[in-house]
């Protein structure tokens, strides 16, 4: 399957640990697109990884950075964008993300979420409590943003492959 010229930038938002980076890669090869990663844009600009900017600065600053990073990628094309688990809660950036393109929102249980984050430590939102009634809580907390997309795609028990196979079938 090749790349429409008229098709957008591809989106994807979900809770941390639903596969956002992995998938995007994937996608973006796929569809030869750009790959672009907000948290990594953030990490390059700050120069200090998420925690320390959590820790140093606050998550209010870490927010700021990252919509004012996501205004920026506004008239890009042809990019496939994988955004933090929270990127979507500020309303604003639900209108950028929009602007962008197609919003494909990947989803996965809480118990799913801590195995795959079981080994994981740059997650400030879960560093002092990795617990599955703490990731129920923040996923409960966010559902209605993720709610806000063209498509929802369950990742649990399905290769980043066929994901992939999946999100393209979908966008044809
Ligand atoms: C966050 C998710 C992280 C990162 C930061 C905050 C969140 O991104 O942006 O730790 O609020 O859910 P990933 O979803 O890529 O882990």
């Amino acid at each position: 399957i090749s790349a429409r010229s008229d098709m957008g930038n591809i989106i994807l938002t979900g809770f941390m640990g639903t596969g956002k980076s992995s998938v995007g890669k994937e996608l973006a090869l796929r569809l030869n697109y750009r790959y672009i990663d907000l948290d990594a844009l953030i990490v390059a600009e700050a120069g200090i990884s998420i925690n320390e900017i959590f820790t140093r600065d606050g998550e209010t600053a870490f927010r700021a950075i990252e919509a004012r990073l996501l205004s920026s990628l506004k008239g890009e094309e042809n990019m496939v964008l994988s955004t933090g688990g929270g990127a979507v809660i500020a309303g604003e950036n639900r209108r950028v993300l929009r602007e962008l393109g197609m919003v494909i929102n990947l989803v996965a249980p809480a118990e799913e979420i801590l195995l795959r984050l079981r080994h994981e430590h740059d997650r400030p939102l879960l560093n002092n409590d990795k617990s599955l009634e703490r990731i129920r809580a923040l996923i409960a907390h966010r559902e209605p943003f993720y709610a806000d997309a063209d498509v929802r795609i369950e990742t649990c028990g399905k290769t980043v492959a066929g994901i992939v196979d999946e999100i393209l079938i979908w966008l044809k």
